[in-house]
């Protein structure tokens, strides 16, 4: 019989930095709380930006001999992440649930997706191929080589805190590039240091993986500016990836970038959809982790001619919907992440009144607990149609016919994910091809997620590719080294 021998981890109020736990030696507190019953979890004192070119030193340094192992040694480290997450699958879903206010539902989801791009991640050491390319020139030949990049900044956001910046972290590694993470300040565990404990355990050489704690006002551009890095990986709003954007290439430098940020994710009901499944996947791809997903549903678009028998029984779903404890099995709704938000959802539950949105379903905001509101005779240009919601909050909009439906589908300023229900998959098809987003899925929520599928989106939703071959493109870099065997003839 084998005993679980294995202690948690601990000692989360100190970051890592060049391979040390060190103590930050800011002025200020990072005071990490569970948001739905208000307890401090870990009290941090954030780094100072001596620090933070201190992690960047380490991984400058650690990156050339960790790109020069073989294939083979850097694969068994990320194999080694798999094994350890998978023993210690309990200690991290309960992090989950305490630190990000995660249902049990979504800690599961967050940690099998997590484990699945680690897994992937492990394949890439040896799956990076170079080319070889004809030449015009005679006795000259072509070699692309694929190169790590080097050091790599990771800034990640507090919602899926664990898989977005694993997301980043390791493929990262696995194709022999450094990493210096900036976890949110609401996830500074789930969103680093628990992964660099992972990490540490899997027996990753000292110096290649830095998670520095800060808040992002304060250390955040100094991270985007520093000039170790020559790639920025960030996950988060669009008005803070907008910044980033200008940063990593305004001023001195010239910075490849992978932006991921909001959406506005239309989920469309075709007359010919079949209803009770609709429903179903509405509530879920709405209100999984409170709605607080890039992808979740932002509006609900139906067919005039189903409309009314659509919404009357999404209602009598969601009102079937527990809200509470995270950590209670049978909660679908626990607490949004503070109280910014919080307010947030406030001011546009109040916005939509305001507008002429018609509220079937509300309830009472206790502390940060927030139960779904419903609002129907929303028209498109309405904030809580045009906006990002981030939240238990749905507007469902009345479409004429088909055509009306795709209008409305793409009349958005972002383009990551999106759904459409339909018993024709030809029609299905068509339409999911319409729809100017990264990803479309038809008789599925648009909250998706396969590590080896291309995961991104376009217009203010970003920019780049995560997951199999696409991100192993986006962090590596290619070099044409051309061989002249004969000597050539030039012109003077
Ligand atoms: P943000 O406020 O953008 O925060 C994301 C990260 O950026 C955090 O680590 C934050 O640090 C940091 N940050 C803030 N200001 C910065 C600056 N000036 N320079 C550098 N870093 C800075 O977003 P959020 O509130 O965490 O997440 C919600 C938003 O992210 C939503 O719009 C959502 O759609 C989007 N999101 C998108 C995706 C994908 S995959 N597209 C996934 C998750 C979330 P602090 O926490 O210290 O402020």
């Amino acid at each position: 019989m084998s005993t679980n021998t294995t202690s948690a981890y601990s000692d989360f109020h100190l970051q890592f930095i060049a391979g040390e736990w060190q103590t930050g030696k800011d002025d200020s507190t990072n005071t990490n709380t569970n948001p739905y019953n208000g307890d401090t979890l870990v009290e941090i004192q954030q780094a100072t930006k001596d620090q933070l070119n201190e992690a960047y030193n380490a991984a400058t340094q650690a990156q050339e001999a960790w790109a020069k192992q073989t294939p083979a040694e850097r694969a068994a480290v990320l194999y080694k992440v798999v094994n350890i997450l998978d023993q210690r699958k309990e200690e991290i879903v309960d992090w989950l649930i305490k630190e990000s206010g995660s249902t049990r539902i979504k800690a599961m989801v967050e940690f099998g997706a997590t484990r699945a791009i680690t897994l992937e991640a492990a394949t890439f050491p040896n799956r990076v191929h170079g080319e070889i390319r004809p030449s015009n020139t005679p006795g000259k030949e072509n070699f692309i080589y694929r190169e790590p990049i080097g050091v790599v900044a990771v800034i990640s956001p507090w919602n899926f805190p664990l898989h977005l910046t694993q997301r980043s972290i390791a493929p990262a590694l696995a194709l022999g590039n450094a990493v210096v993470l900036k976890p949110a300040s609401d996830t500074p565990v789930t969103g680093g240091l628990l992964l660099a404990k992972v990490f540490e355990e899997a027996g990753l050489p000292k110096g290649l993986l830095n998670v520095v704690v800060g808040s992002g006002s304060e250390i955040g551009d100094a991270i985007v500016e520093h000039k170790a890095s020559s790639f920025v990986s960030f996950t988060g709003s669009t008005s803070v990836g907008k910044h980033i954007g200008e940063l990593a290439n305004g001023g001195e430098h010239i910075k490849q970038v992978a932006l991921e940020l909001g959406g506005n994710s239309p989920f469309v009901v075709l007359k010919d959809a079949d209803i009770d499944q609709t429903v179903k996947a509405a509530v879920f791809g709405k209100f999984l982790h409170q709605g607080q997903i890039c992808m979740a549903i932002n509006r609900i678009i139906v067919e005039n001619e189903v409309y009314d028998e659509f919404v009357e029984r999404f209602l009598s779903h969601v009102k079937t919907l527990q809200v509470g404890d995270p950590n209670d099995q049978g909660t679908a709704i626990g607490p949004i992440i503070n109280e910014k938000q919080v307010q947030s959802l406030r001011d546009k539950i109040d916005e939509a009144q305001k507008e002429g949105a018609k509220m079937l379903l509300s309830g009472e905001i206790n502390g940060q607990l927030v139960p779904p509101h419903v609002f129907t005779e929303v028209t498109r240009e309405m904030d809580i149609a045009y906006n990002e919601i981030f939240g238990p909050l749905i507007g469902i909009i009345r479409a004429k016919n088909e055509e009306d439906a795709l209008s409305i589908a793409n009349d958005s300023m972002y383009g990551l994910s999106s759904a459409v229900f339909t018993a024709d998959m030809q029609k299905g098809l068509r339409f999911a091809r319409g729809i100017r987003a990264g990803m479309t899925h038809i008789n599925d929520i648009p909250v998706n997620d396969e590590s080896n599928v291309a995961f991104g989106g376009e217009k203010n939703s970003g920019i780049g590719r995560f997951n199999g071959e696409w991100v192993l493109e986006e962090f590596t870099r290619t070099h044409w080294i051309s061989m002249q065997n004969e000597p050539r003839e030039y012109p003077f």
